[in-house]
This record gives C-alpha cells, sequence and structure tokens, in this order.
C-alpha cells in the first residue's frame, strides 16, 4: 500500500540553530503523537538546507517515522564540483530523502529533465529515496499545456527507470503558480492531476505499480486547507514550503489525514 507522506521543504531558511529548534518541536509532536497511531500512520520528511542535514538528522535518529533530507543533489559521486554535493555526502549526514527538479531549481539554476534524471539515477544508487518533482506554469495551465508538460517532466526525469526502480520513487506535483503565492490548487485540480499522472504510471508500468506510488501536492499547502486537498483519494499528502517553517502548523498538516 502507497505511504502516506508530509514533507516540510525548509527552501533557503533558517539558520542551524533555528532549524534545530524546529526540528526539535516537530521531533517533540513526534514522540508525543506516535505517527503509526495518526490517521494515515504518515511518514514525515525534512528536507532542510545542507548545512543543516546532519545536525537535523543526528537530533531525529531513531524517531520512527521521521526523516531528513536534502534538496538537491549533484549528478557525480566526487570531484572538482565546487560548491556541490554528492549523494554519499548527503547520505552520511543522515539522510535518507532527496529533492529531486523543485521548479525553483528548474528556473532559476536551468536544471533540465536530462539532468535531473542523472540526478534520480545517482540519488537511487546511494539509496536515498528521490522525491521528484513536476509541475506546470501559470502560462502552461492557461494554454492547457499543463498535463503535457508534466507528461514530459515524469517521462524524461523517470519512466526510463525499471518497475523495480520506480517503485523507490515518490512524486510531488507542485503547479509553479501556487508555490509561495497563497493561490492553491483547488482539491478537485489537484485530484485530476494526481489521477492524470498515476494513469500515465499504470500506463508506462502497471497497476500495482501505479497504486503503490505516493503523490505528494505542494503549492501553498497549508495547516487550514490540507485537509481537504489529502482528501482526495490520489493525494497521498503535501510537500510543503512556508507552512513547513512553523512547528504548530506543520505539525497541524501532519494531522490532516
Ligand atoms: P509553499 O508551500 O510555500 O507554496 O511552497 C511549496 C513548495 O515549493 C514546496 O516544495
Amino acid at each position: 500500500m502507497r505511504k502516506k507522506i508530509v514533507a516540510g521543504n525548509w527552501k533557503m531558511n533558517l539558520t542551524v540553530q533555528e532549524g534545530l529548534q524546529l526540528s526539535a518541536e516537530i521531533a517533540d509532536f513526534v514522540k508525543n503523537n506516535p505517527l503509526e497511531k495518526l490517521n494515515g500512520n504518515p511518514a514525515v520528511i525534512m528536507f532542510t538546507p545542507f548545512t543543516h542535514v546532519y545536525s537535523v538528522s543526528d537530533s531525529v535518529k531513531g524517531l520512527k517515522g521521521l526523516s531528513t533530507g536534502a534538496q538537491n543533489c549533484h549528478t557525480e559521486e566526487k570531484g572538482a564540483f565546487t560548491g556541490e554535493t554528492s549523494v554519499s555526502m548527503i547520505k552520511s549526514a543522515g539522510a535518507l530523502n532527496v529533492l529531486v527538479g523543485h521548479s525553483e531549481r528548474r528556473a532559476y539554476f536551468g536544471e533540465t529533465n536530462e539532468v535531473l534524471a542523472r540526478k534520480v539515477k545517482a540519488a537511487m544508487d546511494a539509496g536515498l529515496t528521490p522525491m521528484y518533482c513536476c509541475g506546470e506554469v501559470l502560462e502552461e495551465r492557461n494554454a492547457s499545456n499543463h498535463f503535457e508538460v508534466v507528461k514530459e517532466q515524469l517521462e524524461k526525469g523517470l519512466f526510463w527507470l525499471s518497475a523495480e526502480e520506480f517503485a523507490k520513487v515518490v512524486i510531488a506535483y507542485e503547479p509553479v503558480w501556487a508555490i509561495g503565492t497563497g493561490v492553491t490548487a483547488s482539491p478537485g485540480q489537484a485530484q485530476e492531476m494526481h489521477a492524470y499522472i498515476r494513469g500515465l504510471i499504470k500506463d508506462k508500468y502497471n497497476n500495482e505499480v501505479a497504486e503503490n506510488t505516493s503523490i505528494l501536492y505542494g503549492g501553498s499547502c497549508n495547516a487550514k486547507n490540507a485537509a481537504e486537498l489529502f482528501a482526495n483519494k490520489d493525494v497521498d499528502g503535501g510537500l510543503i514550503g512556508g507552512a513547513s517553517l512553523k512547528a504548530e502548523d506543520f505539525c497541524t498538516i501532519i494531522q490532516s489525514f
């Protein structure tokens, strides 16, 4: 059965000390509310800046269902790539997950579907779970191209994986027009795209793989609207930006299944 997941993407926010404070509050919540006893038994992930991965991972070590991740990785294992971070470094810092293809990486750092496919491979080879992000910009939705755009992102970034490999991937659908804007996709829009994505996975692989893939929604998901988004049958949780920076809001979202 596919996993319910609530993931916080801290983006470029919080000092290490502030991050440790936030993760301590989330860890306290998890200690007092074991995730397996909550509706949906959600897994919780904190995608922190690179500088925080080691200390935040260390601070939540052993807490069931709570793990950490990096927001990006390099395609290569090591070498002369000043300023970059490899998957083995991320793994050795204690993270289990890595975001691949966030729209901010695509838009501001020129990451193409082809490069992202190599990042997915690097993550899988290292035993990290890649959370692959997809989603259209407003012009694409207005031109009714959103399905085609997402299809291409999935085909080029992920659909070269074997069914066995694909089973280890998590997908986050994040319409770019909803990220950080306060405009959320309606539950109907989210469900429509999630069902479409699941259908593509079914066509490419099979029904079992499709049914077992977690597809998260991201884009102005918050403590107030999470429940109505998560109530949709193909929405398996959320990738949360702004609202993941406040423990109270994030913990409300964790309880929104
Ligand atoms: P917001 O929740 O701030 O809109 O960000 C969403 C996001 O980009 C998560 O990766």
